[in-house]
């Protein structure tokens, strides 16, 4: 194997792999080489080029930390994370939509008992949440496990706050007996994505803006069913129709209603204006369980 040159390297370095014992891992290494090789003779890369994008990569590990995980936006911002997940959320119609992760969730969320206020001190207009879980016959499930996180009215996750020591603007809540949830939050508004970094770069290069639309994420689980990762988005609201990270489905998109000082839903009485929101879930039944599912 000497004398490679730009007609014999590709087929040099895929030999080198045939070896490889974990036939998924060759697959996946033989499909880069060949693709990753196939873009640099199609855009015929310089070195410059090449030393730009090593740069640009290596900027994108430096920012990455236990709280900012600069690769997931990479993802995100390029619509590989929504390819991914579309490719493997695939659902029978009338089940809720599966949408992007993104970078803010935290492991060991709080757990709130039903009806609690899990902005937790976040800033931001009053807003009640209910709805209910159900199966893909419209049937209500019982106490399914639903976690929710959002940004404050600035646009900021908790974590993205140095120096905050509880968390806030998220929480785990479990569903009743007949599948209903409700909590008390605030607002969903648009925010950016961090842009201060190489994908904030990468979106000023190609003329694109970093905002998202308001949205609630959650993610449910219950035991039988595939886990539901998605958002409810705010209807009306600006950028639906350019989310930086390309996650808006129509049937994600709700009503945030508005109301004037009053009862509230939960009985208590507001003196300020606040917003309520009501949002039933649909779980897709896991592969091979005995309720028929199909992923
Ligand atoms: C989010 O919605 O939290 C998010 C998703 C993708 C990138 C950045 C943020
Ligand atoms: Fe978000």
């Amino acid at each position: 194997m000497q004398n490679l040159n730009e007609d014999t390297i590709t087929q040099a370095v895929i030999a080198q792999i045939a070896d490889t014992p974990d036939p998924r891992l060759k697959r996946i290494l033989t499909s880069l080489v060949q693709h990753l090789h196939g873009f640099a003779r199609e855009v015929a890369l310089s070195e410059d080029e090449w030393l730009a994008a090593i740069q640009f990569l290596t900027r994108t590990g430096h920012m990455c930390n236990d709280k900012r995980q600069e690769f997931i936006l990479l993802s995100d911002t390029l619509g590989l994370s929504t390819l991914t997940m579309a490719m493997n959320n695939r659902k029978p119609p009338g089940c809720t939509e599966s949408t992007v992760f993104g970078p803010f969730h935290v492991e060991n969320a709080p757990v709130f008992a039903l009806g609690a206020d899990v902005a937790n001190g976040a800033k931001g207009e009053p807003c009640f949440v209910s709805g209910v879980i159900r199966g893909i016959g419209g049937e209500p499930l019982p106490h399914a496990r639903i976690e929710v996180w959002q940004a404050d009215e600035d646009g900021y996750y908790d974590v993205q706050y140095a120096g905050l020591d509880q968390h806030q603007g998220r929480g785990v809540l479990f569903a009743d007996q007949d599948g209903r949830y409700h909590f008390r939050s605030i607002v969903a508004e648009p925010y950016p994505i961090p842009h201060d970094g190489p994908v904030g770069d990468m979106l000023r290069a190609t003329a694109r803006h970093p905002w998202r639309p308001a949205h609630l994420h959650f993610m449910i689980k219950r035991e039988g069913y595939q886990t539901l990762i998605t958002h409810v988005f705010r209807g009306g609201g600006t950028y639906l129709d350019s989310d930086a990270v390309f996650g808006v489905r129509s049937t994600l998109i709700a009503d945030w209603v508005r109301h004037e000082p009053g009862q509230a839903p939960d009985g208590t009485r507001m003196e300020i204006p606040f917003y309520t929101l009501e949002y039933d879930f649909v779980l897709n039944p896991a592969a091979g369980s005995s309720r028929g599912g199909r992923a």
